[in-house]
């Protein structure tokens, strides 16, 4: 028996990011199957293995563990969908996917960024889960980007560069942490907010530059990307890049010290996140970058918390 709380756990291990893959079979009744699972890793180059963990309680445990092969279709960063898809109790989850068999037999779906064909090597025992180990019969690339995942939520690799606004359809709003000497600008009175825009071009750093110039009269230098996440209601993207302010007198909104932003109320929990961490990074020097959606439980109620006890 577990002593660790499951969901705690589960949580914790939900912090190390990964790609999402959908792995698939084919049933002893000549139809295709298959689940998503973020537990691919990469074992062997010589032999070519590669290992998967599939939950015992799964519908589909008795055909993986027997069958003679599966593949693992790495999901490029426009295929959320199919992640989900794969996810849910579907009765026929791959309706809604173009998909061929491979080379050894498994199915592989259209538009993946790749894919490996295996053979079944070893089923080995693991908890309450089992570990696949396929031997690679064939594989493909597509040269897509993989979709990315962690704390729950997805994200794109891609969203890093330009092809950020191109993949997401025009749903993207764009902020900034404006820095100067230890102080950041925020605009509003009482209910504070990050400085954005929602985006229009294929150059996010450049509309971004454009817009904070205008806004505040200031030369603006973007840096590094901050903040990824998805606000899920509103089906947005949010991408928060860190940026630093010349001197002068700002147009609009005002800049406060980093050491005052945790008495601060802010209009949305995830900006107040963004500026808890930033409070807490910047003690440091040291800042991350956070992957992720607007609801990602622990990261905001910690936040808040620290909002209201200041
Ligand atoms: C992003 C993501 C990753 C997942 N990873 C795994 C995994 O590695 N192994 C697993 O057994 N289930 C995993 N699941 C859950 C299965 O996809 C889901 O429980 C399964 O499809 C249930 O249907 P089934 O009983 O038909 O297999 C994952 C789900 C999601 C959304």
């Amino acid at each position: 028996m577990s002593i660790f709380d499951p969901r705690a756990l589960r949580d914790a291990f939900g912090a190390f990011a990964t790609g999402v893959t959908v792995v698939t079979a084919i049933g002893p009744d000549g139809r295709p199957l298959g689940f998503t699972a973020n537990s691919f890793s990469s074992v062997s180059l010589d032999p070519p293995l590669l290992s998967i963990c599939l939950a015992k309680s799964s519908r589909n445990f008795a055909t993986m563990t027997t069958a003679s092969g599966f593949a693992v279709n790495i999901l490029a960063d426009d295929q959320k969908e199919v992640s989900s898809t794969f996810a849910r109790p579907v009765e026929d989850r791959f309706a809604t996917v173009t998909w061929q068999t491979g080379p050894h037999g498994s199915p592989v779906v259209a538009g993946v960024a790749a894919w490996f064909d295996c053979s079944l090597a070893q089923v080995i025992e693991a908890g309450d889960h089992v570990i696949l180990l396929g031997r690679v019969e064939a594989f493909g690339t597509s040269g897509k980007n993989g979709l990315g995942y962690v704390r729950g939520g997805y994200f794109t690799p891609a969203l890093t560069a330009k092809a950020v606004s191109a993949a997401v359809d025009g749903h993207l709003f764009l902020s900034a942490v404006v820095e100067r000497q230890g102080d950041v600008l925020l605009l509003g009175e009482t209910s504070l907010s990050l400085p954005g825009l929602a985006s229009e071009s294929g150059d996010p750093q450049a509309e971004l530059q454009a817009h904070l110039q205008a806004l505040t009269g200031l030369t603006i230098t973007i840096g590094t990307l901050y903040s990824v996440y998805e606000e899920k209601q509103a089906d947005r993207q949010h991408i928060v890049y860190r940026a630093f302010a010349g001197e002068g007198v700002p147009g609009q909104g005002r800049f406060v010290p980093v050491s005052t932003l945790p008495s601060l109320s802010f209009a949305t929990m995830a900006t107040g996140d963004i500026m808890a961490r930033f409070a807490r990074e910047s003690a440091f020097g040291n800042f991350g970058v956070y992957f992720g959606d607007d609801t990602a439980g622990r990261v905001h109620a910690m936040s808040q918390a620290m909002v209201r006890k200041a």
